[in-house]
């Protein structure tokens, strides 16, 4: 494996984490953006959720890309597999053996803000791919598209729902960003989970283990670590609602006592009612024609559209125009 690229040294993280913990816990309701849940724990956190009986969102992904991979190659000829927000891309495997097949591939380049989630996944796929390019670039999807290497008929995957986690206004700059940073013809592969039943639903971000719960409040271990913050992230309940309005999932963490708490790096003192509510996250859910009008208003045409047998996950091929 080459080195790994680093778009977002420690300084910039920190200044980056700094800059939005101010912004969300002085706001009124309180809120964090998700990109900070995944230190090595978040990450790994993460890994056990898509494992659990609950959390439909990766088997089904998995399932379509089993079906699909083939087709996905065929159809693009590409010879970049650039991914974004890879964690441990571990299904993007089946688009890296299909690309393989097909005789076009010869450079990979996962993107994560995780450095050591990316740095494990980029090592076992340069170990199991042997003559691929891996370039491993450590980098935050909302601020570094500009810099994603350009050598040649690329594929852009964005996988496990992740767009989800942009709020709608995030969501349409990211898009155009995106486009913006490709050529004309060249391709973006959407994992989105779809509006379905909320008993399904609902249980994917509230398991019984209690393992999304961790997760979410792993959150404010990485404030109090970074940033010196003295959070009882064990005195924070896990809250996963579904709105039906704005058709996500929100992600909060509830204060069961009164706090005062405090983050020196910030000069900051914040104060939490007893019952008071964090917002950590959203996991919007999609719509067929919505999500081809959001990718049409940002540059993109959908050539394919995927669900998994229940309906309830896409994958969409879209070219740049
Ligand atoms: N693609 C994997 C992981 C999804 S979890 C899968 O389908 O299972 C979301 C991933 O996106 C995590 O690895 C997280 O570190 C990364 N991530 C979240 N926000 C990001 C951002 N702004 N820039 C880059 N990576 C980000
Ligand atoms: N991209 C994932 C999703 O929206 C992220 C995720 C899964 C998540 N479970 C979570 C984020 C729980 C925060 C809390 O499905």
């Amino acid at each position: 494996m080459d080195e790994l690229e680093i778009q977002l040294d420690e300084h910039d993280y920190t200044d980056l984490l700094r800059a939005d913990a101010r912004a969300g816990l002085s706001a009124t309701p309180k809120w964090l953006p998700p990109k900070w849940f995944y230190d090595a724990r978040g990450s790994e956190l993460f890994e056990q959720i898509t494992r659990l009986p609950e959390y439909y969102p990766t088997r089904a992904e998995r399932q379509i890309l089993a079906a699909r991979a083939g087709e996905v190659a065929a159809t693009t000829s590409a010879r970049t597999l650039v991914e974004l927000g890879s964690g441990s891309s571990e299904k993007t495997r089946l688009l890296l053996d299909a690309l393989r097949d097909a005789g076009t591939l010869a450079t990979f380049v996962p993107l994560d803000v995780s450095d050591t989630a990316l740095a494990e996944a980029a090592g076992a796929i340069a170990g199991d791919y042997p003559g691929l390019r891996v370039r491993g670039v450590v980098g935050d999807f909302t601020r570094h598209l500009k810099l994603l290497p350009a050598d040649g008929a690329r594929l852009v995957a964005f996988l496990g729902g992740t767009i989800g986690n942009l709020l709608p206004a995030d969501r349409a700059r990211f898009l155009s960003e995106l486009r913006d940073s490709l050529e004309p013809g060249e391709w973006l592969l959407l994992g989105a989970g779809l509006v379905t039943d909320p008993d399904v639903l609902v249980p994917a971000y509230d398991d019984a283990a209690g393992v999304t719960a961790e997760f979410n409040r792993n959150v404010l271990h990485v404030l109090n670590r970074e940033l010196g913050a003295d959070f009882d992230a064990s005195a924070f309940d896990h809250v996963a609602v579904w709105d039906e309005e704005q058709e996500w999932i929100e992600m909060r963490l509830r204060a069961g006592r009164a706090m005062t708490v405090h983050l020196p790096a910030l000069d900051l003192t914040v104060e939490f009612a007893a019952g008071e509510e964090l917002r950590t996250e959203v996991s919007a859910k999609f719509r067929r024609e919505s999500l081809t009008r959001e990718l049409a208003g940002a540059g993109f045409d959908v050539r394919r559209f995927w669900t998994d047998p229940d309906a309830r996950y896409s994958l969409t091929l879209a070219s740049s125009r």
